[in-house]
């Protein structure tokens, strides 16, 4: 009785162990467009320009923008998206909740699609920075305001688009989002300057399969016992 208490407490170790790592790997997983956001600016910075804000009102629009693009990235991996101008006011900035006062102005916008996930670091060479206009546009020194948005069209499998957005706008009162965001949810993909981790993304994956590993080693040692 007692060394079958024993082994209880110890599958029950091992389940919590498991379930541990799972979010810690699902933490440090963070967010793809607040990485890129990074990585623009290090750009940035490595040619002695200023940091652009990582504004998420921007971001969330950047979301919206490729969203209407999912059905357009060809074989080759170029990405038709012109959505038209008014759809900046009149559906990305109420889907977000982006207060339409402090709407600012949208500069620049660079976008792209790949059929396979890149990590932060590859989009940023093979889709962002893929040729000498939008390394010039990255390296505008007018600009002010950034905002990073990614989407895949199927979970776990692409393409995956990304967008940026740019503007000149006067920092930290433009874009802003109702409730400090809080009201905003987006159901799928990513969006820069929040917390909030990817939803339905490339790898939020990681957290439910280390559970389901968690389990079925629990299944095993059960069926040992
Ligand atoms: C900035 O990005 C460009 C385009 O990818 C790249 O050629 C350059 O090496 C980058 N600079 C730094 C300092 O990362
Ligand atoms: C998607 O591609 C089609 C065909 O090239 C084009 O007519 C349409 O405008 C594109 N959609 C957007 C939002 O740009
Ligand atoms: C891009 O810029 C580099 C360096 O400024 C230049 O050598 C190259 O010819 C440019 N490429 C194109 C396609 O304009
Ligand atoms: C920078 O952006 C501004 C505003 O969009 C534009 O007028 C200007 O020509 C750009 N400068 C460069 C060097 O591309
Ligand atoms: C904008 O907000 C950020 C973070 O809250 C702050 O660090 C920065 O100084 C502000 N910039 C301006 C121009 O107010």
């Amino acid at each position: 009785m007692r060394i079958i208490k024993k082994l209880w407490c110890c599958e029950w170790v091992v389940f919590c162990c498991l379930f541990l790592a799972a979010l810690v790997a699902s933490k440090n997983h963070g967010n793809p467009a607040n990485d890129l956001v990074d990585i623009i600016n290090k750009n940035r910075t490595a040619v002695k320009l200023s940091q652009l804000s990582n504004n998420p009102g921007l971001g969330c629009m950047a979301l919206q923008y490729v969203e209407q693009c999912k059905g357009n990235c060809s074989s080759n991996n170029a990405l038709t998206c012109q959505p038209s101008e008014d759809d900046f006011t009149e559906v990305f900035a109420p889907n977000c909740g982006v207060e339409l006062p402090t709407f600012g102005s949208v500069s620049g916008r660079i976008f792209g699609c790949q059929h396979k996930y890149l990590d932060p670091s590859e989009a940023f060479l093979h889709v962002i920075a893929q040729n000498n206009k939008s390394v010039s546009l990255l390296r505008n020194k007018t600009f002010t305001e950034v905002g990073v948005g990614l989407v895949g069209v199927h979970k776990h499998k692409g393409p995956y688009f990304w967008c940026v957005l740019l503007s000149n706008s006067q920092r930290n009162s433009t874009f802003v989002l109702q409730d400090l965001g809080e009201g905003i949810k987006q159901k799928k993909g990513c969006y820069s300057g929040t917390s909030t981790p990817c939803s339905d993304a490339h790898d939020v994956g990681v957290f439910p399969n280390l559970v389901t590993a968690a389990l079925i080693s629990v299944y095993f040692l059960e069926i040992f016992l």
